[in-house]
């Protein structure tokens, strides 16, 4: 097992690796720090990954989303190095993780599913141990410490067993772990699964900042995270990419994407939704999910091919003298295009 977490320094003397400097491979894509190719990966009968392909560049936080069971925790081990795939394989900074595990572990912060910590120690001493070896210099060990324990607030648990502490505050130590050599590249699985509200936008505010320089990949099953964090996202169902698209365009292909939402009088709702409905460009109208102000109702009027029909439609309410209450253009919902995107009946997914 530890030869997992700390491969650098620890299990090349524990197990005397030998290190003839492997060779680098050029990246197929300019800038790619992450090159994931035809990766596979079966469990007896179950096929967990089936043959993915897709690269992450310098600067990019991609969001890895898919639903229970698609694969993404199997696929992020595969990347890490922690698991050998039966296909393909994935090259990172460079090193290819089938030829050189140990240096693809070395450029690599992870944080995996559930992270297993040592759960006697404290975030204190359990970051020192994965400092000393991993291989930080003494000298700036207490600096970086302090710098990640800040950045996660963990100050107040500093001292306190890993065993004892809430789910979110265990969380926070393995980002912390998973950050503190300031890597190249980050695989965060679910990284702000059981966090609070704070500490899930400081976070997402983190690995916007840490993104500059860093290739990051983010599993996760919250959309709006998505939105705000991810500069592409990848959606994988069964093991296959459904997906691979910037946020935008990914609402761009939600059925709502344009809709023009207003809110009238409740009793003028009839009629405004005969008056849209005739609105060219308008496809269907829909009464609006969302509650406003008693007295009101919501209406969606949704255009065809996500065509711009903000214009027309208002047009159309101030020549009937309808008083709008409220009205915007919708973006679309990126639930709405993943529910799309990943309802194939199972079985047209199987091996
Ligand atoms: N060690 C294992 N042995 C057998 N089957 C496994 C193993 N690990 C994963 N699987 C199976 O592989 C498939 C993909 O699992 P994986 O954990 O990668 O999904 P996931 O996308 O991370 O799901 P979640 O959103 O629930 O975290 C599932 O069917 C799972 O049961
Ligand atoms: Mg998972």
């Amino acid at each position: 097992m530890l030869s997992n977490l700390f491969p650098r320094t620890v299990t090349d003397f524990i197990f005397g690796e030998r290190r003839s400097k492997p060779a680098l491979v050029e990246p197929s894509v300019p800038g790619a720090l992450i090159e994931v190719k035809g990766l596979g990966k079966r469990f007896g009968s179950i096929t967990a990954v089936d043959g993915l392909s897709f690269h992450v560049k310098r600067g990019e936080v991609l969001g890895f989303l898919g639903p229970n069971g698609a694969g993404k925790t199997t696929t992020m081990r595969m990347i890490t190095g922690y698991l050998p795939p039966d296909a393909g394989t994935a090259v990172v900074a460079g090193y290819d993780v089938l030829k050189s595990p140990i240096d693809v572990k070395a450029r690599i912060g992870y944080l995996p599913e559930g992270a297993p910590l040592y759960g006697d120690m404290t975030p204190k001493s359990f970051l020192e141990f994965c400092a000393d070896v991993r291989g930080l210099h003494p000298a700036g060990k207490a600096r970086r410490l302090g710098m990640v324990s800040d950045l996660l607030h963990l100050r107040a648990v500093w001292l306190q067993p890993i065993d004892t502490l809430s789910k979110g505050f265990k969380r926070r130590v393995g980002l912390a772990q998973a950050i503190l050599m300031n890597p190249q590249v980050l695989i965060l699985d679910e990284p702000t699964d059981g966090l609070d509200p704070n500490q899930k936008h400081d976070v997402r505010m983190l690995l916007k900042e840490m993104a500059g320089d860093k290739a990051i990949i983010v599993s996760t099953h919250i959309l709006e995270e998505v939105e705000s964090v991810c500069s592409r996202a990848v959606v994988i169902a069964g093991g296959r990419i459904v997906a691979d698209d910037t946020p935008a365009a990914l609402l761009g292909r939600s059925r709502l994407h344009n809709a023009v939402m207003i809110r009238v009088a409740a009793d003028a709702a009839t009629g405004a939704k005969a008056l849209l409905q005739t609105v060219a460009g308008v496809a269907t109208v829909e009464a609006a999910e969302d509650n406003g102000p008693d007295g009101t109702a919501g209406l969606l009027a949704i255009a065809e091919g996500g065509a711009d029909v903000a214009a027309p439609v208002r047009a159309a309410l101030t020549k009937a003298g309808i008083q709008v209450r409220e009205i915007r253009v919708e973006r679309g919902r990126l639930d709405d295009v993943f529910r799309t995107l990943t309802a194939e009946p199972p079985s047209e997914r199987a091996a």
